[in-house]
C-alpha cells in the first residue's frame, strides 16, 4: 500500500495502471475510517483491479460555523485499518495546498436544485464543495468506477447527476449503509456522542423503520410517513431538522409514493448533526 500526497505521484500510478490495462476504483473519503468506509473499499475491490482511497478533509464543503477544524483526523489509524483490510493499492492523501493552491478554487462545480433541498437548505454551500472536490478527484485519479455510500443519499444522487451532466467516463456505484446493532448508521461524527446520546441516536433509524412498516402495509402518503418518523423521534425527545420523502433520483419532493423514494432525515443529537435515510420502493 502506497501513500501518495502529490498530483505527480498519483498520475505516475494512474499511468502505470493504464499501461498494464488495470481497472481502477476510487473511494473518496475524509478519513476517520469506520466499517462503513471499509465496506465501500471491499465493494471497490470486487469491481476493479486497483483501489485508490482518497483521504482529504475538504475545507470547501464545511460552512463557516461547522466542524472543519475539529473534524477527526487520524491518518496513522486509517492506514492501519486499510492495511489490515488488504484491498487498497494507493491512499491519496493530498494537503489542502495541493488541492487548493493559494487556499481557494475560483472555479466551482454546482449541481443546481438538488444541492438546495434537504441538507442543502441548512448547508447552502456544502454540496458545491462536495461536487467541486469530487470533480477534481475524478480528474486527478481518472477511475473507471467511483464508490459512494447510500448513507449520504443526497450526495450520491447529486454525484450521479454530476457524472451524467458533465459526461464523466466513470461508473458510480452506491453501497448500502452499514449500521451498528442498534440500527445507528456508522458515521465519523458518532464519536461526538456520549453513550446516552448514542442510545437516543438509534431512534433515527427506528423512526425510519416504523414508517417503513406503514409503507409495507400500503400507506403511500408521504406526509403520514413523515409524521410517523417524527412521532418515534419524539419518544427520544428528538426534533428533526427535516423528515422528507423525495424522488430517489431527482430529489424532488413527493406527496404520493408511486416510484422509488428516499425517506430522509436530519436531526441534532446533542452536539452532532446526524443524517439517515431508507429507500421505499412501491415495486418491491
Ligand atoms: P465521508 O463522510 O468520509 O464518507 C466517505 C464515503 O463513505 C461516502 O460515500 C459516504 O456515503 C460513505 N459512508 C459513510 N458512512 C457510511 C456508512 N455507515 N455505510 C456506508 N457508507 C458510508 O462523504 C464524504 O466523506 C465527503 O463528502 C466526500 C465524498 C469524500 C467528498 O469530500
Amino acid at each position: 500500500m502506497e501513500i501518495v500526497a502529490t498530483l505527480g505521484q498519483m498520475q505516475f500510478w494512474r499511468e502505470a495502471w493504464r499501461r498494464s490495462e488495470k481497472t481502477v476504483a476510487l473511494v473518496p473519503t475524509m478519513g476517520a475510517l469506520h466499517a462503513g468506509h471499509l465496506a465501500l473499499v471491499t465493494e471497490a475491490a470486487e469491481i476493479a483491479d486497483k483501489v485508490v482511497v482518497s483521504i482529504f478533509v475538504n475545507p470547501l464543503q464545511f460552512g463557516p460555523s461547522e466542524d472543519f477544524s475539529r473534524y477527526p483526523r487520524d491518518l496513522a489509524l486509517d492506514m492501519e485499518k486499510l492495511a489490515q483490510l488488504g484491498k487498497t493499492e494507493v491512499i491519496f492523501n493530498p494537503s489542502v495546498e495541493v488541492m487548493y493552491p493559494g487556499g481557494t478554487s475560483l472555479t466551482t462545480v454546482t449541481v443546481a436544485e438538488m444541492s438546495q433541498v434537504l441538507c442543502g437548505r441548512i448547508r447552502p454551500t456544502h454540496f458545491a464543495g462536495v461536487t467541486t472536490v469530487v470533480t477534481k478527484l475524478l480528474h486527478i485519479i481518472q477511475p473507471d468506477v467511483a464508490v459512494f455510500g447510500q448513507k449520504d443519499a443526497q450526495q450520491l444522487a447529486i454525484i450521479r447527476q454530476l457524472v451524467h451532466d458533465l459526461n464523466f467516463p466513470v461508473k458510480v456505484v452506491g453501497v448500502a449503509t452499514v449500521r451498528e446493532s442498534s440500527g445507528l448508521a456508522l458515521s465519523s461524527r458518532n464519536r461526538y456522542l456520549s453513550p446516552e446520546q448514542k442510545e437516543k441516536a438509534s431512534y433515527l433509524y427506528r423512526g425510519l423503520k416504523s414508517a417503513e412498516i406503514l409503507f409495507r402495509n400500503g400507506e403511500r402518503r408521504a406526509e403520514v410517513l413523515a409524521a410517523q418518523v417524527k412521532k418515534t423521534l419524539a419518544q427520544a425527545e428528538l426534533c428533526a431538522e427535516y423528515v422528507e420523502c423525495v424522488d430517489f433520483e431527482s430529489l424532488r419532493q413527493v406527496e404520493i409514493i408511486e416510484r422509488p423514494v428516499t425517506l430522509a432525515l436530519a436531526a441534532y443529537v446533542g452536539p452532532a448533526r446526524l443524517i439517515d435515510n431508507i429507500t421505499l420502493d412501491p415495486g418491491h
